[in-house]
């Protein structure tokens, strides 16, 4: 395999070289959050707004976490891969048990683990699924507690799909590892945030722009039948960029490939932060 650059509690090392213990919390119970954050000409996209989302996931569990240091090894982690483009995983977890405990012991200490890939940005057409949204009410927290959208994906996957699209009783929240936005010839629309959909980053950059265009666009509560009338559909992460639904299985829809809409919030995006 090749040199994967990565970083374990400090220590930066060959990806292969980390050994990490099974009592790790993150292993027992997904006692741990996590960050993607893209870089693109060496530069890193939106890197506050991650950093922010990071805190603000390991305050909503309590882990104390010295912000500033961690800041630094994902920097110096791009920095030593010499990678122009791609993005860093960076993981942190409550600790290691002594042994496994749901109730954990106070001294122990946060773990943290990061490593960095090539990752090409190119612009993505995705097979879509609807499917009922399994999770847990927190899903504003980024955990790596993710089985929810781990078996809706994988179920998608068998059937030919890239992603799916989340619904709790019939009310879209979002994708399996992404934020739904769609357009009908007036007006772009996404579920407004709540504690069921991640506050996504290129989700808020995306907003960000439209509010200074002459774009509309609204966030709201939106039902199965408001996509499939759709003229677009498009799911956004920090991978994907903008990518368009060109097919929803087992669905009639009313999606037109390239639509205007998503053609100029696409262009908005890319010329934004992506050249
Ligand atoms: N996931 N919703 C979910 C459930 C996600 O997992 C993601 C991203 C998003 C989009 O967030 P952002 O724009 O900040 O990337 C929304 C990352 C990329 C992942 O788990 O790999």
């Amino acid at each position: 395999m090749e040199n994967i650059h990565a970083v374990y509690n400090g220590r930066f090392d060959s990806l292969n070289n980390i050994k990490i213990s099974p009592l790790s919390r993150a292993y027992t119970f997904s006692d741990s959050v996590y960050e993607v954050i893209p870089f693109c000409n060496s530069s890193t996209i939106a890197f506050d707004k991650h950093i922010l989302r990071l805190e603000k996931s390991c305050n909503a569990l309590s882990f104390q976490v010295d912000i500033k240091s961690i800041s630094i090894e994902i920097n110096e982690l791009i920095k030593k891969s010499n990678l122009k483009n791609g993005y860093v995983y960076y993981q942190i977890s409550r600790g290691i048990d002594n042994l496994r405990s749901h109730m954990f012991d106070q001294d122990i200490s946060i773990e943290t683990f990061g490593y960095v890939v090539s990752h090409t940005f190119s612009s993505q057409s995705l097979r879509v699924m609807f499917c009922e949204d399994l999770r847990w009410q927190r899903c504003d927290i980024k955990s790596t507690s993710l089985l929810g959208n781990v078996m809706s994906m994988n179920n998608a996957k068998n059937k030919g799909c890239d992603e799916v699209i989340m619904h709790k009783n019939n009310i879209i929240t979002e994708g399996g590892a992404s934020n739904v936005f769609f357009a009908n010839d007036e007006c772009v629309f996404t579920p407004s945030l709540s504690n069921n959909i991640l506050p996504g980053i290129t989700r808020d950059l995306l907003i960000e722009k439209l509010k200074e265009s002459d774009i509309r666009i609204e966030e709201g509560e939106y039902t199965i039948d408001d996509l499939t009338g759709a003229k677009s559909i498009w799911l956004t992460s920090s991978t994907k960029g903008l990518a368009q639904v060109i097919d929803v299985i087992d669905k009639k829809t009313n999606i037109q490939v390239d639509h205007h809409l998503f053609k100029k919030c696409e262009e908005l995006f890319v010329k934004n932060f992506f050249t």
